[in-house]
């Protein structure tokens, strides 16, 4: 016994040296952006960066300026804050950077779904021909099927109209967009009752791994949570099984089209369904967040929400509910609603914070719009986080915390286009949806069902704010990164629905 002390110790030893060496003989060479490996070896700065992803960055930016690379958990990440200077990097003409890559190892963690060649693009396809266009416009009646079905319940105005009512807005949206958005993309059925109870199920199981989710992703999780996240992820798996769907009623052509791809490419069934749980994610995670901001803000502006309505008016008509029936909405309006898009493009602006990842295969050397030069080195990531860079810029977007619902309203009422930093046109003047190869494809239908969501909530119901006074809740720092951000509490309001004609 006595002699494996010394062996076990060196043992260690060996393994820690392993892990931190190359973190610990890591220089900058010339033209290699500025190296800030953090005091803990290996970790790095992971702990400081975890904590408040915001305000880490906005501080190696001050320090370091608009490239720097940084160690967090054994992996260098160099960081480009200069938006002038994305170009290059998102377009990837010298086929240097790779997106693929490190979402593989990241869906197969979070999901457990094994990525298969070709499955990127396949989903991408998948969604130009089914999430836009044609596709779209179907989805869209679907949509608006699912949140009557939702809102006003089987029976259609279940409600009670002119009773107020009062709830929590975060949850409110969430669920609403959540269940909706699950009907309309995974269970299209008939049998109404039913799918509102599993609906309802599933979304209760999915904040819960929402909820767990940053810290999942950064291991952080103490053993009991890591028991509930398995029993979630295997839950999800059955729950969405495509075993069952095949009986229980339809699913979007989106779905069909790529769970076809995966059995030709003789994905198994258990598999599948893995990849149903990563779509349900992808799909459902932010659209409620995103819209309970939205109806926050326009809540908390009075200006703004009598611009929506007023421009909700001339492009529906007086809308008027029919007792017992569903939401009828002329759906092409969506096309003509330049203040509220402005609306959402603002709230997206100031609430998504999306981190754009891409692993550099090959040495890379970067020209910034300055001119000056920098080395990217083989087996870093490179990141961009275009919340502070871009939409907290205030050279692009003056007073960039304030909310401007007409901040993307041209004087003449059209969408506005043009953004300047440093007196240049900026292409990417927000990026909520990232941009480049890993540029979301649901944006389309995304914007679709908020607005549908929305234009529902102000044109149907009277809505106020329990405490008018309540200040906006400030984001819950943990998930900056992670698409749309959370508040840390929610908000208490009431709503009526106008009376049946
Ligand atoms: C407000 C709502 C949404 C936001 C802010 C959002 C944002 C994003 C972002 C930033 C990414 C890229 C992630 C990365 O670079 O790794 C992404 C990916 C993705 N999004 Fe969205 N999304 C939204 C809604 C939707 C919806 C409604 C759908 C589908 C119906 C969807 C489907 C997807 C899919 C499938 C991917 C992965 C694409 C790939 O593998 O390249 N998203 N989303
Ligand atoms: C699935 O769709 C078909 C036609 O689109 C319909 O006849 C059938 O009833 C649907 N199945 C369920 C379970 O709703
Ligand atoms: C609507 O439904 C309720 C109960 O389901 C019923 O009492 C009422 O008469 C119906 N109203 C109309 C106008 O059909
Ligand atoms: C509205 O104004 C923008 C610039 O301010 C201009 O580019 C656009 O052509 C105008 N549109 C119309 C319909 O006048």
């Amino acid at each position: 016994m006595v002699l494996w002390g010394p062996v076990l110790g060196t043992l260690l030893v060996v393994i820690v040296g392993y892990l931190c060496l190359p973190g610990l003989l890591r220089r900058r060479k010339p033209q290699e952006p500025p190296l800030d490996k953090g005091t803990m070896p290996w970790l790095g700065h992971a702990m400081a960066f975890r904590k408040n992803m915001f305000e880490f960055l906005k501080c190696m930016r001050d320090k370091h300026g608009d490239v720097f690379t940084v160690q967090l958990g054994g992996q260098y990440f160099t960081f480009v804050m200069d938006p002038l200077s994305f170009g290059p990097i998102l377009k990837d003409a010298q086929r240097k950077l790779d997106f693929v890559q490190y979402a593989k190892e990241l869906v197969l963690k979070v999901f457990g779904y094994q990525s298969v060649q070709g499955d990127h693009q396949m989903i991408h396809s998948a969604s130009t021909k089914h999430l836009m266009g044609h596709g779209l416009e179907d989805l869209n009646e679907v949509m608006l099927d699912s949140l009557s079905l939702i809102i006003l319940g089987p029976q259609g105005q279940s409600l009670g109209a002119s009773c107020w009512r009062e709830d929590c807005l975060f949850h409110f949206c969430y669920s609403i967009l959540f269940k909706a958005g699950y009907l309309s993309l995974f269970r299209y059925t008939k049998g109404k009752e039913q799918d509102l109870l599993q609906a309802e199920e599933l979304f209760t199981k999915f904040r819960k791994f929402d909820l767990l989710f940053p810290r999942f992703v950064y291991s952080l999780l103490g053993p009991l949570e890591w028991l509930e996240v398995g029993r979630l992820q295997r839950l999800f798996h059955k729950m969405l099984s495509v075993n069952d769907n095949e009986e229980k009623g339809n699913m979007s052509n989106w779905l069909c089209y790529m769970l076809q791809f995966l059995r030709e490419q003789g994905v198994s069934p258990a598999m599948q369904d893995k990849f149903n749980f990563m779509m349900l994610w992808a799909s459902q995670g932010n659209t409620g967040p995103t819209s309970f901001w939205a109806l926050l803000f326009l809540l908390k502006h009075p200006e703004a929400m009598r611009a929506v309505r007023e421009e909700a008016t001339q492009v529906l008509g007086e809308v008027r509910l029919q007792a017992n029936k569903s939401f009828v909405l002329k759906l092409s309006a969506l096309q003509r609603t330049p203040v509220l898009d402005s609306v959402m493009e603002e709230t997206l602006r100031l609430r998504a914070s999306p981190t754009l990842l891409r692993v550099v295969h090959e040495d890379y050397t970067l020209k910034m719009a300055s001119g000056q030069e920098y080395l990217f080195r083989h087996g870093d990531v490179v990141a961009l986080f275009p919340y502070l860079s871009v939409h907290m810029d205030p050279d692009i977007h003056p007073e960039p915390t304030t909310f401007k619902y007409n901040r993307f309203l041209n004087p003449n009422g059209s969408r506005k286009v043009d953004f300047y930093k440093a007196g240049k046109k900026i292409h990417h003047y927000t990026m909520p949806w990232g941009a480049g190869v890993s540029i979301c494809p649901g944006r389309f239908l995304a914007l679709s069902e908020m607005k549908l969501f929305i234009l529902l909530m102000v044109t149907h119901f009277d809505l106020e704010l329990v405490d008018p006074d309540t200040p906006i809740p400030p984001v819950d720092p943990q998930r900056w990164g992670f698409g749309t951000t959370q508040p840390t509490h929610d908000v208490r309001f009431r709503y009526r629905l106008h009376p049946a004609e």
